[in-house]
This record gives structure tokens, C-alpha cells and sequence, in this order.
């Protein structure tokens, strides 16, 4: 681990993230007071998930919505790596960017990296991801984007809508300049050393739809930014616009420290799970407690660090009743079994839900794909 006790790549995220040092490391921006009161200007109110800084660092955001005040429409683009079933902490950026869409009522491109997860998994063959290929699709499709304006990439199958912009791309880039922005070793294989290109195509497959420049927005998880780093840096050379970001943090898994994972599917909770399941990683969870009743209240517990506490705050509560929550915790007034069943109480109904609307979604699929 690096020096600063956390390590944040595309392929891994360990320790405690310190989301500010992050900011200085990558060179991002924070989202400001103003640039808040931009977006709710536009949209006619604040987003619980900007409210609550879980979107809370960008790149030329303000940018973006300027153009966008004049008049000109941006893309979203964002995706998925698919390595395993989709949990929790999946969904919230992908709530957030159909939010987005619904309210600036834009197009969106949601890619696929087959390629890149066969590249990067020792174990799993090119069957095992096609498998979680269809299965993403159906989370991605559930969410609720509006099939009219979203279009799902699938890399290895719509390979001809990028590949002209990703060898375009992938000459202007150097091998040292991916190997720092990416921390690519000697041993890494050279599938993934070629990679980048082809995540950083779609930023630039709008303009070529469209036929003239067109911005772009990508919302998704900070660990993403390597990607975006390299592709701002030859855009304009291109000829396109440079992609703007709108970044989030990570939802905590229900261990203690790191973001939920799908490499730990104790500590994540699946959109596949079954109420038993849910029920039992829930009773099983990490969180900010007192080894014994007493002692917590006498000293109160730790919301901050309580995956239990993130869950009901990002998902379920209001801002309001969150801060209760808050409050009542630190005071030793609340008990850690209570918050773990408010949280079961939550989360099964909105699962349940979401299986529902995964159902549905496999007679769609087919008006989501590139042709
Ligand atoms: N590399 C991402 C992952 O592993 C998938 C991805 C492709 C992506 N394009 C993106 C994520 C754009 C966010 C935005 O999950």
C-alpha cells in the first residue's frame, strides 16, 4: 500500500479512501457550494446524492452546463465492467445518471468492457463474462433508463462503432503515459496495456453520431478517472471536446473498510439476493458499535464509519431523518440491532422491487442494443 494508507486504480480500491487527498492526487475539482446551486438551477432541485457529497469532485462540470444553458445537449456515458452480479453499490451512480438523463433529458452511451474484465481475470473464461454481460444488462435496463435515448455498447460485439476512434486514439498515447496514469508493470499483459483506448472511445463517439462536436458528461465512481486523465489530454488535438466527469465515492461494503466488492459477496448486497441472504449479511455487518450495550449507552457509537448507517442514509432516509438517526447513535440512545433492522425493513422491499423490474427487463433488451 502506498503511503497515504489507500490505494484507488481502476481495478482495485484498498484501505481508508481519503477523498479529499484524492482530489490533490488526481487533480480533480470539488463540486463547490455554487456549482451546486448551478445544477439545481437547472434541474429544479438538489439531488440527495450531490446534497450528501456523494457525487462530490468533477472536471469541467460547470463547463458542460453552460453549454448546455445555451443550448447545446450533452451525452452521458458511463458503464460497466462486467466481472460479477451487480450489487448495491452499483446502482447508485447508475440512479443518479438516469436522473441526470430525465432531467436535462439527454442521450446516454452505456458500455460494456467484456474485453476488459476477460483481460484482467486470471480465472474467468470469456463464457463465464458473457454470462455476467446478459445478466448486467438486465440491472443496467431495470434501473429504468429510457430506452429511446440510451444505447448499451457491448465492446466485443459493437467492436466496429469504436474501433476507427480507439486506433485514433491508442496512437496518440504512449506506453509510459499509461503505465503512470495506470500503474501497468512489466508482468501486466499487453491486452490490458491496449485497453484504455477503447474505454476512452466513447467520449469522443457522440461528436462522430452527431457529426460535430458534442460534450460529453461521464458519471461514475473517482477509480474511473485514470481513463479520463489520458483521454482530456489528446481530445482537443482530435478535434472533439475534452469529457467532462461528474465523480462519486464508493458505497462502503458491509465489512469494515474498503468499497463493497463483489470479490467479497458477504459484505455485498446482490440484486439476485434472496430475503434470507439479505437478511443474514445485514445481521452480519460491520458497524461504528460498543462491544456491549452498556458501553454504548454510556459512549455512544460511530455512524461515521457504520456501513449500516451509509446504507439508510444514501438509499432509504431522508437528509432529516438521517441526521436523527445521526444524532440519536452518537448519544448512545440507539442500538445497532435497530438501525440493522430499519436497514432489512429497507432493503428487502426495494430489492424485491428491482427483481421485479429485472424481469421485465429481459423483453427489452433487444431496444437497448447497438443494432
Ligand atoms: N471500466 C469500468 C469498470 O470496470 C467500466 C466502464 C467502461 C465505465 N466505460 C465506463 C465506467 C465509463 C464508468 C464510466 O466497471
Amino acid at each position: 500500500m502506498s503511503v497515504d494508507e489507500f490505494t484507488v486504480t481502476p481495478w482495485s480500491v484498498e484501505g481508508d479512501v481519503d477523498y479529499e487527498k484524492l482530489i490533490q492526487k488526481f487533480g480533480t475539482e470539488k463540486i463547490s457550494p455554487e456549482l451546486q446551486k448551478k445544477i439545481e438551477k437547472i434541474t429544479g432541485e438538489l439531488h440527495p446524492m450531490l446534497k450528501l457529497e456523494y457525487f462530490f469532485s468533477h472536471r469541467d462540470l460547470d463547463k458542460v452546463l453552460t453549454e448546455y444553458e445555451k443550448g447545446n445537449k450533452f451525452y452521458l456515458y458511463t458503464g460497466r465492467g462486467p466481472s460479477g452480479l451487480i450489487h448495491m453499490g452499483h446502482l447508485l451512480p447508475w440512479i443518479f445518471t438516469k436522473y441526470l438523463q430525465d432531467k436535462f433529458d439527454v442521450n446516454l452511451i452505456f458500455q460494456i468492457t467484456d474485453d476488459e474484465k476477460f483481460l484482467y481475470s486470471d480465472e474467468k473464461s470469456f463464457d463465464d463474462i458473457s454470462k455476467y454481460t446478459k445478466e448486467n444488462i438486465l440491472d443496467i435496463i431495470a434501473v429504468g433508463f429510457d430506452p429511446k435515448k440510451t444505447k448499451i455498447l457491448i465492446d466485443t460485439k459493437d467492436i466496429k462503432k469504436i474501433y476507427p476512434i480507439s486506433l485514433e486514439i491508442a496512437k496518440r498515447i504512449t506506453y509510459s503515459t499509461v503505465k503512470a496514469a495506470f500503474g501497468f508493470q512489466n508482468s501486466t499483459n499487453i491486452g490490458m496495456i491496449g485497453f484504455p483506448p477503447i474505454q476512452a472511445a466513447p467520449c469522443f463517439l457522440p461528436s462522430v453520431l452527431e457529426g460535430k462536436p458534442t460534450p460529453v458528461l461521464i458519471p461514475a465512481a473517482i477509480d474511473q478517472d485514470p481513463y479520463w486523465r489520458v483521454t482530456r489530454d489528446i481530445a482537443e488535438k482530435m478535434g472533439y471536446p475534452k469529457p467532462a466527469q461528474i465523480h462519486s465515492k464508493f458505497l462502503p461494503g458491509l465489512g469494515m473498510k474498503g468499497k463493497m466488492s463483489s470479490s467479497i459477496p458477504e459484505t455485498a448486497i446482490f440484486t439476485t439476493d434472496s430475503e434470507e441472504i439479505i437478511d443474514k449479511k445485514i445481521s452480519n455487518s460491520f458497524t461504528g458499535g460498543q462491544p456491549t450495550v452498556e458501553l454504548q449507552r454510556k459512549l455512544g457509537a460511530n455512524f461515521n464509519i457504520c456501513p449500516v448507517f451509509w446504507y439508510l442514509r444514501y438509499f432509504f432516509e431522508s437528509e432529516k431523518e438521517s441526521d436523527e438517526r445521526a444524532r440519536k447513535c452518537k448519544g448512545g440512545e440507539l442500538l445497532c440491532g435497530e438501525c440493522k433492522c430499519d436497514l432489512k425493513d429497507a432493503t428487502k422491499p426495494f430489492i424485491r422491487e428491482f427483481k421485479k423490474k429485472r424481469e421485465k427487463a429481459k423483453d427489452q433488451v433487444e431496444k437497448f442494443l447497438f443494432e
